[in-house]
């Protein structure tokens, strides 16, 4: 048997020393062993941006990027597309084992429970300006969360724990629904009990003067199959931020809004809503060969395509595409489908993309659905979030109770002036400073 060990030599001093290999990992505190003279700090490692770094154990979702392979708990995400709903996948998410019938008869019920808002919640959002963007409601909106159920704070306590986790699922689909009809000034709808969790979303966006909202069901199983694919992705830019921020000890709903916040970048949830702000640039598909050009010298990004970890095709991409065919069954073609088809045919075969792996990524054709279904774009994101949730949750979940958790806190390579005196107001000269001030 090979030993499971590293074996490192410090050239400066001439020392060797083996280092244990655990699942294909080594610990970055080993480095600590190198170092010079009995006082030396030892080695650090430097990964910006977490390139080469496992910052967690988790036994939540399976990603291999190089084949295509995404598993939430073990099951391939193209059965539980298929075959679960997004209420399922949550419980799988959340407890790590699919519900029995009885369980998710009490899970769904628990959450269609904990639909409402408090009334004071609505009165907050009143206050926003008639134009706000709705990520910035609905970010804003979770973290107020926190102010109504202080109990939250106890992240000890496993009980008072999943008490969040109902509210925070049941609750999101109500806050992100609320912040679409700020921004177009319709009359907040409030949840009906009677309708599952997806339709009760569309009811509460879309409803106007009658008394009831019935979805299309091709569209509601549409809606449901992208809630599904975007329930969690190990360790993305958000999900990440939930665990930081979850580290600390703070309540889930401060948590969660930083979690939001993280996902509103256009390199993470807000590429939706990119993907739509390009493809309606470019128009026409006369146009994508120039667009192109643009790209590989530099001057902005395909939008929708790439991934830090998938060197292939995302395989959300692909349930994507079909369930976009099923979508404009009902609602008609959206013209900026062809677009996307001939850019993304292009892309594959240009050698720019092909040697960089860049592949469709899962916002290359959500966008053009929730274009479909006749949301704006602005509302990209916040439908990104709804989701997530369940995943940012189960992570956090994962990282309470993980015996390893201890509070994040990354070190750093300082680059700065090293020590000097104090320089008196009347004695400092113009133009000195690093940052500007204005
Ligand atoms: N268009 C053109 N070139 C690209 C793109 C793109 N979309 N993505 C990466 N590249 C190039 C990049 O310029 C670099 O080239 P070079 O080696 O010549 O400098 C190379 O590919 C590697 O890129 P990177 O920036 O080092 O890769 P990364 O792993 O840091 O970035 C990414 C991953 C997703 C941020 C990036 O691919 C990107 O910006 N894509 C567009 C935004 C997008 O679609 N984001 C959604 C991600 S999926 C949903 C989610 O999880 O949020």
């Amino acid at each position: 048997m090979m030993p499971e060990t590293l074996t490192i030599t410090d050239n400066r001093t001439g020392r060797s020393f083996d280092v244990p290999i655990e699942d294909g990992t080594i610990r970055a505190t080993a480095l600590r062993e190198a170092k010079i003279g009995e006082d030396g700090f030892g080695l650090m490692s430097y990964d910006p941006a977490f390139l080469n770094t496992a910052s967690v154990r988790s036994a939540i979702t399976f990603i291999d990027g190089d084949r295509g392979i995404l598993r939430y708990r073990g099951y391939p995400i193209e059965q539980l597309a298929e075959q679960s709903t997004y209420l399922e996948t949550a419980y799988l998410l959340v407890f790590g084992e699919l519900p029995t019938n009885a369980e998710l008869a009490r899970w769904s019920d628990e959450i269609t429970h904990h639909t409402f808002l408090h009334e004071n919640v609505k009165s907050l959002m009143q206050g926003f300006r008639y134009d706000a963007h709705p990520m910035g409601m609905l970010i804003s909106v979770v973290a107020a969360l926190s102010t109504f159920y202080p109990e939250a704070s106890r992240v000890d306590d496993p009980e008072i724990r999943m008490q969040q986790v109902v509210r925070l699922l049941a609750k999101m689909p109500t806050i992100a629904a609320w912040s679409y009809r700020h921004s177009r000034g319709l009359p907040y709808v409030y949840p009906e009990n009677d309708l599952g969790f997806v339709s009760n979303f569309l009811s509460m966006i879309f409803r106007i003067a009658d008394p009831k909202y019935l979805a299309e069901p091709a569209l509601e199983r549409a809606l449901e199959v992208l809630f599904i694919l975007h329930a969690d992705h190990e360790q993305n830019c958000s999900t990440n931020a939930m665990r930081s921020i979850g580290s600390s000890r703070v309540d889930p709903y401060s948590a969660l809004a930083g979690a939001a916040a993280a996902l509103y970048g256009p390199l993470h949830g807000g590429a939706n809503e990119a993907v739509l702000t390009m493809l309606t640039e470019i128009g026409n598909v006369k146009r994508i060969a120039e667009f192109i050009s643009r790209v590989k010298a530099g001057e902005g990004r395909l939008m929708g395509f790439g991934h830090r970890i998938y060197k292939n095709y995302d395989p959300r991409a692909k349930i994507i595409k079909q369930v976009a065919d099923e979508v404009f069954e009902v609602t008609g073609r959206n013209p900026l489908l062809d677009i996307a088809l001939e850019l993304e045919k292009i892309a594959l075969e240009d050698e720019y993309f092909v040697s960089r792996k860049l592949y469709p990524n899962v916002d290359f054709y959500s966008g053009i659905i929730y274009q479909a279904l006749g949301l704006p774009v602005a509302m990209f994101p916040v439908m990104f979030a709804i989701p997530r949730t369940a995943g940012w949750l189960a992570q956090w979940l994962e990282g309470i109770q993980d015996p390893e958790q201890k509070i994040a806190r990354p070190r750093q390579i300082y680059t700065g002036t090293a020590e000097r005196p104090f320089v008196r107001l009347d004695e400092r000269s113009p133009g000195r400073a690093v940052t500007r001030s204005a």
